[in-house]
């Protein structure tokens, strides 16, 4: 898979692409993400990229040349265009587990006020992280990102996702490691039975009682 991000902070992505599971994915070649400051597409002198809103009001507004050239510099008939967007539609793991069969991604992060809203007319998606609002759609990138790419086959193993939260519309059962007691808290007998089918059992169960717990609204879907 290939992901461009199009940004006006690059540093922000240093510390995901250097550790951890994404950057063994891209030592791999499972992956190719390209940071595009789009500061560069800037057609005004100082490199301007926003500008005051139309109708007065508080904040800068991202100006569509800058924004709308970098999509276009590196859109194909392959990519997927991302805008994130507060206002977008709410990012669910059915919509990374889409997002992880494409060929290729391009991630649009606003800034300041947002952008100017033509830019919704070249994009392909509006994508949401959480009804709140953030000061850059960079963090929504790497969240969308990160949860594409450890989809990707050979990133993880797939039955480590497999069973996770949300996959079938249940959470994931409770996990322990050593020690067996911990400040009097202790590990559930059955997992210290080395009874397979029983410990499968008790998981399935598990997970049906935490979703039932805690997010029921699953079980409804
Ligand atoms: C301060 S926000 C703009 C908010 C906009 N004025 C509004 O109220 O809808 C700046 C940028 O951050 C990103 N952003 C903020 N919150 C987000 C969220 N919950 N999901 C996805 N992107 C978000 C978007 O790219 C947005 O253009």
């Amino acid at each position: 898979m290939k992901i461009d991000i199009l940004t006006l902070f690059p540093k922000m992505f240093e510390g995901i692409l250097e550790e951890s599971i994404i950057k063994r994915a891209i030592e791999k070649g499972l992956v190719e993400i390209n940071i595009i400051d789009f500061r560069e597409f800037s057609h005004l002198s100082n490199h301007q990229v926003d500008d005051t809103p139309y109708g007065g009001g508080s904040g800068m507004v991202l100006r569509c040349e800058p924004l709308v050239e970098a999509i276009e510099s590196v859109k194909t008939m392959d990519s997927k265009v991302l805008l994130m967007c507060p206002q977008g539609v709410p990012y669910k793991e059915k919509k990374a587990i889409e997002l992880s069969k494409e060929k290729h991604l391009i991630f649009v992060c606003g800034h300041y006020e947002g952008y100017d809203e033509r830019i919704r007319n070249f994009v392909d998606e509006e994508i949401s992280i959480g009804d709140y609002v953030l000061t850059g759609g960079e963090i929504p990138a790497m969240a969308i990102m990160d949860s594409v790419i450890r989809l990707l086959p050979g990133v993880i193993k797939e039955d480590s996702y497999l069973e996770d939260s949300f996959m079938n519309n249940r959470l994931d059962y409770p996990t322990y490691t050593k020690p067996a007691t911990f400040r009097g808290l202790t590990v559930p007998e059955v997992l210290l039975s080395g009874d397979h089918a029983k410990i499968k059992q008790w998981r399935e169960e598990q997970a049906l009682e935490n979703t039932k717990k805690r997010r029921k609204d699953l079980l409804e879907k």
